[in-house]
């Protein structure tokens, strides 16, 4: 057997082809939301049985205001859903929720007290660290973190690739989250469509073309073998 390389620490995921999903099997696309919702849960149990320390899904992008408001409004619904229903249980497992993205200021009031309760619950746990990308793009990231340097560094310091990693969604508010070693997009797009840009700079990229509600914990795991086969150089030999 070839030898195997570590586990990933950290695993990003664009949860791609709910709509897709939803047209094939002739179901509204908020039941393909709703069903994308429930193979998340399965990832994040798997992800804790593995080991994998942080996992990172795109569950809004800035973007997504442009659908419909009746798609908008229920995707926020299903996030309240997922709470309500799951955060007893993820707290039982010790996963740390955080959010990154603006989520203080567009969501809807009850989308945002689910947030605030997810995070109040979980803040002190040290298991999985699970992490919702919500109103998140990465190029706005990018811009606030250099609006937060403008204001609180001295105008002469030199400023450092740590300073912006920092002060991203990733950095100092939610712990420092190492930049993902794995980021995996179904539905057979092969785009990063504005996620972690800063990040991703030497992450390696698997693709299925497995729509995301049929994504089971199973093909998770050979796409982590795989992953596990490769020979990460960070641009050395
Ligand atoms: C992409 O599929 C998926 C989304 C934009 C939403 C992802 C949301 C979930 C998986 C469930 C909700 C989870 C939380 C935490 C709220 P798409 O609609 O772009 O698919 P398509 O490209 O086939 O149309």
């Amino acid at each position: 057997m070839a030898d195997k390389k570590p586990m990933p620490v950290h695993v990003a995921v664009i949860m791609d082809g709910n709509g897709r999903w939803a047209e094939l099997n002739k179901v509204t696309k908020l039941q393909g939301h709703n069903q994308g919702m429930w193979a998340m849960k399965e990832i994040i149990k798997k992800s804790d049985v593995m080991g994998i320390k942080y996992l990172t899904v795109y569950a809004f992008s800035t973007e997504n205001w442009k659908r419909s408001q009746e798609e908008v409004g229920g995707i926020f619904r299903l996030l309240v859903k997922f709470v309500g229903s799951e955060l007893q249980e993820l707290d039982d497992n010790n996963v740390k929720v955080n959010i990154l993205g603006d989520w203080h200021d567009k969501l809807p009031e009850d989308a945002k007290a689910s947030v605030q309760k997810a995070l109040d619950t979980t803040k002190d746990n040290t298991g999985l660290v699970f992490n919702i990308a919500l109103n998140y793009g990465s190029r706005a990231e990018i811009v606030r973190a250099v609006n937060f340097i403008m204001t609180h560094y001295d105008p002469s310091t030199e400023i450092s690739e740590e300073d912006i990693s920092r002060a991203l969604y990733t950095g100092d508010e939610n712990g420092n989250i190492p930049d993902p070693d794995l980021i995996i997009r179904t539905s057979g797009e092969e785009r990063l469509s504005n996620f972690l840009l800063w990040q991703a700079a030497y992450s390696e990229f698997a693709f299925t073309d497995t729509l995301w509600p049929d994504f089971t914990p199973e093909e998770y795991e050979s796409m982590i073998e795989e992953y596990r086969t490769r020979e990460r150089r960070y641009g050395g030999r």
